[in-house]
């Protein structure tokens, strides 16, 4: 089946605290977008990739891009939201491919990891990565808080992969806050959200520490 990856890289970057959106942060040279967009070249011969950038750094993105054969990579502009962004990039996605929707800044995806989504996606319809968490957790209900167990929570990650005609009709949804992902929006419209192990490298740089984290997982990979 054909396969196009939405990469959403469109955000300001707001909890990084730098001028500069996350997503164009160089590291081991290459900015944290181009690695991303790497893992899915490397994964798959045939991927088409999207690159959804901020209408303010459209020429950086584009330039980016440059690196990659053009018949492979395209790009076009998000909006305010992520949910916005997604469903831009979505415009340029085909009815009948599988789309892979993935957020720049999980820059240490594996080409592994890209293709175990896809193979279960092929056969279940769609597949969401998630990892255990290894920290205790609790709930706050009102003014009091109770833990629950590990067990019943999973950390959810991208790329998040569907047929593109059902993610395509969910997200002619109107917004609601609690389309935080794909999954999300495809369950509201009654689509049953297939689990995949994800990996705990695949860390969304959010703060300075992720990025200097991501640098030595980096470093490490490459030896
Ligand atoms: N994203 C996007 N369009 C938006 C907001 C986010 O394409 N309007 C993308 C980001 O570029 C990122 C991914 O969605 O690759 C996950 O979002 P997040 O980590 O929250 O990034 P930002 O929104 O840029 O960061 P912050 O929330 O700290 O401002
Ligand atoms: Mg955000």
């Amino acid at each position: 089946m054909k396969k196009t990856a939405v990469i959403v890289a469109a955000g300001s970057g707001i909890r990084m605290g730098s001028e500069l959106p996350k997503q164009f942060h160089e590291m081991n040279g290459k900015p944290v977008l181009w690695h991303s967009i790497k893992a899915f070249t490397d994964a798959y011969d045939d991927i088409e990739v999207v690159v959804v950038l901020p209408a303010t750094f459209l020429d950086l993105g584009a330039g980016l891009s440059l690196e990659f054969p053009a018949h492979v990579v395209r790009t076009t502009s998000g909006g305010a939201s992520r949910f916005e962004s997604v469903r831009n990039g979505l415009e340029l996605v085909d009815d009948d491919s599988l789309v892979l929707v993935h957020d720049a800044a999980r820059c240490l995806v594996t080409p592994a990891l890209v293709q175990r989504c896809v193979e279960a996606a092929t056969s279940l319809g769609n597949a969401i990565p998630a990892i255990e968490s290894n920290d205790s957790l609790r709930v706050i209900i009102g003014d009091r808080n109770e833990q629950i167990s590990r067990e019943w929570v999973r950390l959810i990650q991208t790329p998040q992969v569907f047929k593109a005609d059902i993610l395509k009709r969910a997200f002619q949804q109107d917004y609601e806050p609690s389309f935080t992902d794909e999954a999300t929006v495809a369950e509201n419209l009654g689509v049953t959200i297939h689990l995949v192990p994800g990996e705990r490298e695949n860390l969304k740089i959010t703060t300075p520490a992720d990025l200097a984290v991501a640098e030595l997982l980096l470093k490490k990979r490459n030896g």
